[in-house]
């Protein structure tokens, strides 16, 4: 028997800063896929949370004057949550890498390591760049300047006495894992970086320092309060913290191993070298997909506080509307890809996807609805052939497609190119003309009946993405607001079921209202 539980994570945010558009990036491509698949009957644990050990929160609290790393900890991870929850968020917990069971779950971690035989104490001399809280050998820094590859700041010179991981002995295990499960690192050309370059035998994969003498700020190592646990070894351990592997062993048999850890590119290592050995070590099953998604960019750059070019996801949500927000970075940037994203571009796709493709679509079919057929969905005619509702029954095959391989951008499309074809086919079939001769009032039914069941299904796909608009868009359709609750289920689930063509009533009343996305109301640049 599989398990139970569908378990998808996000990063653990370091807290050394406030969020911006990056990390609501990859929170809500989550959140997206933990509402979808609730929606198809599955139990969800959706985990998101913060990650507060190590020099680099430390560095950041001592700079602006905290009394303590936990103080600015406190601070950062309010604004955290407070984001998650206008995103509308749909989380099962909110972890912090200080919360007592996650102490607790890392020191039994450790411990088990241990007593396997994969930690060692090793004296060390190496360079780490507090920045990318990252340990690098020599021979890969940039120079002049001992620079760390990754973000080419200035590393430190540490030679101190610690405690080492034995990752090299799981290399050649990886490396089998990765062959045999080419979903285990996801997109594909992720999964060729991670095979080219981190588990080559020579350079690739070397123990890993785990532990810090010089840092306070941190997990004890058991047995050696001295020492600090690393804070990636420590954050990583908070995937399976959260899924009870200490608190609740039985719980942990339904939620573990996590079906996806959706992380951006620049921790994949971490993600698909460091933590599937560090489960091999304590002989745990490794998780069943990493999936990287690329960075959002500006000027060609990697979004990030330090280059100063950042968006203010608060900002935005509050000029353009926040499902319009959560649409359209998933929109824009393909999940897996990189790609920017600009004033310009909300403002075009609100305008053209949403006003016009969605919103249009549905004004003018439920106003037709309510000037020729007083306001009830019509009667379809049975044995007819109608060229939308083939269409229509092409939505959830290409749409489920894309959820389940996380292309939110083409499960998107899919919805689009309905709406557009659904548009075309008012324009084509002109019911006002049908209108007009009574000899086709049931022509004029199949019609509206046919666009409004197409509507039906455009709301019922769009839940994930826009879960209130998807709501607004039922409710206009004469079904309730009851439909989908809170977190993405249904009443009636599976989703798939929900998008089979014909379950719309004829007879359900309908209001056409105000129009979903007003012209109007946009922002204007
Ligand atoms: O790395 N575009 O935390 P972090 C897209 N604490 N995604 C972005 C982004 C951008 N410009 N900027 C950030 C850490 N992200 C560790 C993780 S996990 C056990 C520990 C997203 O605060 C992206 O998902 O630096 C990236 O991997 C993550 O935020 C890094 O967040
Ligand atoms: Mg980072």
């Amino acid at each position: 028997m599989g398990k139970e539980v569908f378990y998808i994570t996000t990063p653990l945010y370091y807290v050394n800063d406030v969020p911006h558009v990056g990390h609501a990036y990859s929170t809500v491509g989550a959140d997206v896929l933990a509402r979808y698949k609730r929606a198809q009957g599955r139990e969800v644990f959706f985990l998101t949370g913060t990650d507060e050990h190590g020099q680099k929160v430390a560095k950041a609290a001592k700079e602006r004057g905290f009394e303590s790393p936990k103080a600015l900890a406190d601070q950062v991870v309010q604004r955290y949550q407070e984001l998650w929850s206008l995103l509308g968020i749909s989380h099962d917990r909110f972890i912090r890498t200080t919360d007592e069971d996650h102490k607790r779950c890392a020191e039994k971690f450790w411990r088990t390591v241990a007593a396997n035989g994969y930690i060692e104490k090793r004296s060390y001399t190496g360079w780490y760049c507090v920045h990318e809280e990252t340990f690098w050998p020599e021979n890969q820094l940039h120079q002049p300047g001992n620079l760390c590859p990754d973000c080419d700041r200035p590393t430190q010179s540490t030679s101190e006495e610690n405690y080492f991981f034995k990752q090299t002995a799981f290399a050649q295990a990886m490396r089998e894992h990765l062959a045999a499960e080419p979903g285990f690192v996801q997109p594909e050309s992720r999964r060729n970086e991670i095979l080219g370059s981190y588990l080559n035998l020579e350079g690739g994969v070397q123990d890993q320092s785990i532990s810090r003498g010089t840092v306070k700020w941190g997990i004890p190592v058991p047995d050696d309060p001295g020492q600090v646990i690393y804070v990636w070894f420590d954050a990583l351990i908070n995937y399976i913290t959260a899924a009870g592997w200490e608190s609740d062993p039985e719980r942990f048999k339904k939620v573990w191993p996590a079906d996806v850890h959706v992380i951006g590119k620049d921790i994949l290592r971490f993600h698909a070298v460091l933590w599937p050995a560090m489960l091999m070590a304590a002989g745990i099953p490794v998780p069943k997909k990493v999936f990287g998604t690329g960075f959002i960019v500006n000027d060609g750059k990697k979004m990030s506080k330090s280059l100063g070019n950042v968006v203010d996801p608060v900002d935005w949500a509050g000029r353009f509307g926040v499902e319009v927000l959560r649409y359209y970075i998933l929109r824009e940037v393909p999940f897996g890809h990189d790609g920017s994203v600009s004033e310009e571009g909300i403002q075009g796709r609100y305008n053209t996807e949403l006003a016009n493709d969605i919103g249009n679509l549905l004004s003018r079919t439920l106003g037709m609805i309510e000037k020729y057929c007083e306001g009830k969905v019509p009667e379809p005619q049975a044995g007819t052939s109608d060229p939308l509702r083939a269409e229509a029954e092409k939505l959830w095959p290409a749409y489920a497609a894309a959820m389940d391989a996380l292309a939110f951008h083409e499960a998107i499309e899919s919805i689009l190119v309905l709406s557009r074809r659904a548009n075309k086919y008012v324009d084509d079939s002109a019911p006002w003309k049908m209108a007009k001769d009574p000899s086709r009032s049931a022509e004029l039914g199949n019609c509206l009946y046919t666009l409004a069941e197409s509507l039906r299904l455009i709301a019922f796909c769009l839940s994930p993405f826009m879960p209130k608009t998807s709501g607004q868009m039922l409710a206009k359709l004469g079904l309730g607001e009851a439909e989908i609750d809170a977190k993405g289920r249904l009443a009636t689930s599976p989703l798939e079921a929900a998008c089979r063509f014909g379950a719309l009533k004829p007879g359900t009343p309908v209001t056409k209202g105000e129009a979903l996305f007003p012209r109007s109301e946009a922002a204007t640049v």
